[in-house]
């Protein structure tokens, strides 16, 4: 059994999506939602499905004794992030190596690192003028942004598309493909 938790922290619409894609699956489940942020909705959204929930500040996070006691009590052995926005402490990479796994919202490596996450992420592809965007699915390691590819979706950008129509265009190709992504990872590696 594959138990996923979901660090998130802001909206969730990927966090929502991903407890819906998995809600009827026999060996893969969604058991534990972590966020730094204790407003993010995307905890309204996990209680609507009553997913346990768990607020960690960072201090509390790099906390390795605290944040391994709260995954095993889970019995977490897969994370996903979605929108998170804290590096992950290296002792989680080291311990849950290949298991954590994150969504960008461009197509790495441009447009990554520091600061690079959310709208600040499709402004600066606005203003790059480029032709084309999309989203990266890949490997959390200790470089911001910098874990081993998994896969990219591309969609066209217009001349006349506005931050908010880029932004919508990513929401799409994150919608369609984030949980299937997830699911092939762990499935292949099983
Ligand atoms: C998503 O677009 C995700 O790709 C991005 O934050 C958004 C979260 O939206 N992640 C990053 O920018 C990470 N650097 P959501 O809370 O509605 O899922």
């Amino acid at each position: 059994m594959t138990n996923i938790a979901i660090f998130v922290s802001g909206n969730g619409t990927n966090c929502e999506n991903i407890i819906k894609y998995f809600r009827d699956k026999k060996d893969i489940n969604v058991c534990l939602v972590i966020s730094n942020k204790a407003d993010a909705y995307a905890l309204i959204r996990a209680a609507k499905y009553g997913i346990p929930s768990k607020v960690l500040t960072k201090q509390e996070l790099y906390d390795e004794e605290n944040t391994m006691k709260i995954l095993e009590t889970y019995n977490v052995n897969f994370i996903v992030l979605a929108g998170f926005l804290l590096m992950i402490p290296d002792f989680l990479i080291n311990k849950f190596d290949h298991r954590i796994i994150n969504i960008h919202p461009a197509l790495l490596p441009k447009f990554g690192g520091k600061g690079m996450y959310g709208h600040h992420v499709h402004e600066a592809v606005k203003a790059a003028g480029e032709t084309e965007t999309g989203i990266t699915i890949h490997y959390v390691s200790n470089v911001c942004d910098g874990g081993e590819i998994i896969a990219q979706f591309k969609t066209n950008l217009s001349p006349t598309d506005t931050v908010e129509d880029i932004e919508e265009k990513i929401h799409i190709l994150e919608q369609q493909h984030y949980p299937q992504v997830i699911e092939n990872t762990i499935t292949e590696r099983k």
